[in-house]
């Protein structure tokens, strides 16, 4: 199952590389471009657990525990050294074809900015923290 994970994430990075080589524009709109928020973004937790409650706890469950259409995020599998950053991103720009789990697919979620999925992502990183998970 990883080695999937890792290839997707290879080719967001190699599709990233081929945009920063011949793209045109800012880097800022570049990165908009692939979901990612500005190199410069300071993200800020207690908006992530707001824009969490709003767009991810249907599924994800409350406190990122996992509901019955979600399976939690505060899990071994979705550690930083397990699931990057990246995965967050591209979890919310495209959405996730079922692999891990039974719940089905993951539809993406084009109204949370990338900002937004990077203060998603410092609230759900202070909650695996909590839970000794790294
Ligand atoms: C309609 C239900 C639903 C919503 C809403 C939802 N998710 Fe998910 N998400 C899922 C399911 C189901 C999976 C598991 C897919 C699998 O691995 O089988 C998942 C997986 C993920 C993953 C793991 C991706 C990977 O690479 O394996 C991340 C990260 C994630 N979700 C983040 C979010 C965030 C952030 C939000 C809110 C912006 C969100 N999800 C909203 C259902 C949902």
């Amino acid at each position: 199952m990883r080695h999937k994970c890792h290839l997707a994430t290879a080719t967001l990075l190699a599709s990233s590389a081929l945009l920063a080589a011949c793209g045109q524009g800012s880097d800022t709109e570049r990165l908009a471009r692939l979901g990612l928020p500005p190199a410069s973004y300071q993200a800020d937790a207690g908006r992530g657990a707001e824009v969490y409650s709003a767009k991810c706890r249907d599924c994800h469950g409350p406190a990122a525990r996992g509901s019955d259409k979600g399976p939690p995020l505060v899990h071994g599998y979705y550690v930083a050294s397990h699931h990057a950053d990246l995965a967050f991103y591209r979890a919310v720009k495209q959405g996730v074809v079922q692999h891990h789990w039974e719940f089905g697919d993951m539809p993406a979620q084009p109204d949370v900015a990338p900002e937004r999925v990077a203060d998603i992502i410092a609230y759900v990183r202070g909650l695996q923290a909590k839970q000794g998970l790294r």
